[in-house]
């Protein structure tokens, strides 16, 4: 297949959200030997979205465990105060909702000025105008295909057209198309078409609960995906 456009390169981030939180540590380091590329870290704080997770001091804990790119997605409001703390926790890149607050484009400010990666989420219901002025500091813009706040929901298929055009808006940016919310190797190749080139998956991830499990599924989501943008498997 040939593409208008260089992808960006593929990466595969198994959602901690459903790991077992009992044993994070050795989650963190199965999904790592089994081919995760980034550890996606959902930060909820029961007021942005009606549930809460984790926070930096658990982050801390699960940066010894892995060398893999830690990619924080934080649904909290407001966020501004806390970037420091998720940085200095060994956050890659922070990724922040345009809904969350006011002042998007200062908290991009702040993520960049910690040296990190910043990236901004947009809610299925939020349009993609949202990010038209902050593109110069953006390096990630995670497109939901779920609503916020839980894992193992059903994937909202706009989200497919929505990439489509976050790709247009975004051509010849160094910027990273990432999905989150009910990805499996079903929804991985249309999406990759569309321009998404890094997939979160949770359940479709920690499915079956072992290392030889989380492998295959992995593989799976990685080889629809390169299908798709026409890379050899
Ligand atoms: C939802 C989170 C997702 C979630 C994905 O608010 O941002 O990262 O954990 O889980 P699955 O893959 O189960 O939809
Ligand atoms: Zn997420």
């Amino acid at each position: 297949m040939t593409q208008a456009f260089a992808p960006r390169p593929l990466a595969i981030a198994p959602s901690i959200l459903a790991s077992d939180f009992s044993k994070l540590g050795e989650e963190v380091r199965s999904v790592d030997a089994a081919g995760a590329d980034w550890i996606h870290l959902d930060v909820m704080d029961g007021h942005f979205v009606p549930n809460i997770s984790y926070g930096p001091d658990v982050i801390k804990a699960m940066r010894p465990h892995t060398k893999k790119i830690f990619d924080a997605h934080l649904m909290i409001s407001p966020c501004d105060p806390y970037l420091e703390a998720f940085a200095k926790a060994g956050c890659d890149h922070i990724t922040v909702h345009a809904e969350a607050g006011p002042h998007l484009h200062r908290s991009l400010q702040a993520i960049r000025s910690l040296g990190k990666k910043a990236g901004v989420s947009l809610n299925p219901g939020t349009p993609i105008s949202a990010l038209e002025y902050v593109l110069d500091l953006v390096d990630l813009v995670l497109v939901m295909s779920v609503n916020p706040g839980f894992g193992g929901q059903a994937f909202i298929p706009s989200a497919i057209s929505k990439i489509r055009d976050i790709r247009a808006m975004t051509a010849g940016r160094p910027i990273d198309i990432e999905v989150d919310g009910g990805v499996g190797p079903d929804v991985a190749g249309p999406l990759a078409a569309a321009g998404a080139n890094a997939f979160v998956a949770g359940t479709s991830v920690f499915k079956g609960g072992t290392q030889e499990a989380y492998k295959a599924n992995i593989a799976a989501i990685r080889n629809a995906a390169l299908g798709a943008r026409g890379e050899a498997i």
